[in-house]
């Protein structure tokens, strides 16, 4: 039975703005990707992980992941692929690199590096459960207003103002984090369904942007469990900032308990 992971760290990190990819990016003197890869691992529940690197850095992810442990004290297998041109793409390659084998697949984003072994291990004992696909969530703490498709410019309301279409109550909305947690064949099948679909990743803009709802598109139900706000995507400064932040601050709760 597999129990593997594909860490997806093929990204740029065009918002984040650093000469680095993303996933390369040190928090803490640690690349993202190696806090991500750490805390995957120390669940219990991998023991082997696909990397999707960029494809010129393909040699610097491999030389980061150098030295990883299991909890048992034995040593992961680790594959290092080249991405694809969206997130969907890098998935598509990272399964694809994985051995034959019939189990549990989690996806997982390097930008999320703060993930805890805890919510790993929730997301993979529900798939072991009988769930084909789970998600961890957490609670929308914003209220929601709806506009116009196109109104956002450059990532924000123009000058001019734009008109609203309606608030949506958020207490049935939950913000998707990783790690996903599928059924192989499941996964498999629907990353074949989106292709067949002309969804093929080519494209950031049409690209599926987790893999839950190319699951759901395909026609299962996905479960949810619990995330965790160290779970958030690292995606600006400020978020780096804040990350640095918590790590510090759960760093002193391990030591204080
Ligand atoms: N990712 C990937 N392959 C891509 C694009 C993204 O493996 N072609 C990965 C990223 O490395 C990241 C995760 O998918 O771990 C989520 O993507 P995102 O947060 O958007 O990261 P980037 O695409 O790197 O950032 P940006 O969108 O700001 O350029
Ligand atoms: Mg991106």
């Amino acid at each position: 039975m597999l129990r593997s992971a594909i860490l997806t760290a093929a990204g740029s990190g065009s918002r984040l703005g650093s000469s680095l990819p993303k996933a390369l990016v040190p928090l803490a003197g640690t690349p993202l990707l190696v806090h991500a890869a750490r805390r995957l691992l120390a669940s219990g529940e991998v023991t082997e992980l696909v990397v999707t690197a960029p494809p010129a850095h393909v040699a610097d992810v491999r030389a980061a992941l150098v030295g990883l442990t299991l909890p048992d004290g034995g040593e992961p297998a680790v594959t290092v692929v080249a991405g694809g041109a969206s997130r969907q793409a890098s998935v598509a390659a990272g399964l694809a690199a994985l051995p034959p084998g019939d189990g549990t697949v989690l996806v997982h984003d390097a930008a999320r590096a703060l993930a805890p072994p805890e919510v790993v291990a929730r997301v993979a004992r529900a798939v072991a459960a009988g769930h084909v696909a789970v998600t961890p969530l957490v609670p929308v703490v914003d209220s929601l207003q709806t506009v116009a498709d196109g109104t956002f410019v450059g990532g924000r309301v123009p000058d001019g103002g734009a008109p609203t279409l309606g608030a949506t109550p958020r207490t049935t909305l939950g913000v998707v984090q990783t790690p996903q947690g599928f059924d192989r064949a499941t996964l498999d099948a629907a990353h074949a369904a989106a292709r067949a679909a002309g969804v093929d990743g080519s494209d950031e803009a049409t690209a599926a942007t987790d893999d839950a709802t190319l699951v759901e598109r395909a026609g299962h139900p996905v479960h949810a469990v619990a995330g965790d706000d160290l779970a958030m995507k690292i995606t600006t400064r400020r978020d780096l900032a804040l990350a640095t932040l918590l790590l510090e601050e759960h760093d002193d709760d391990q030591r204080d308990s």
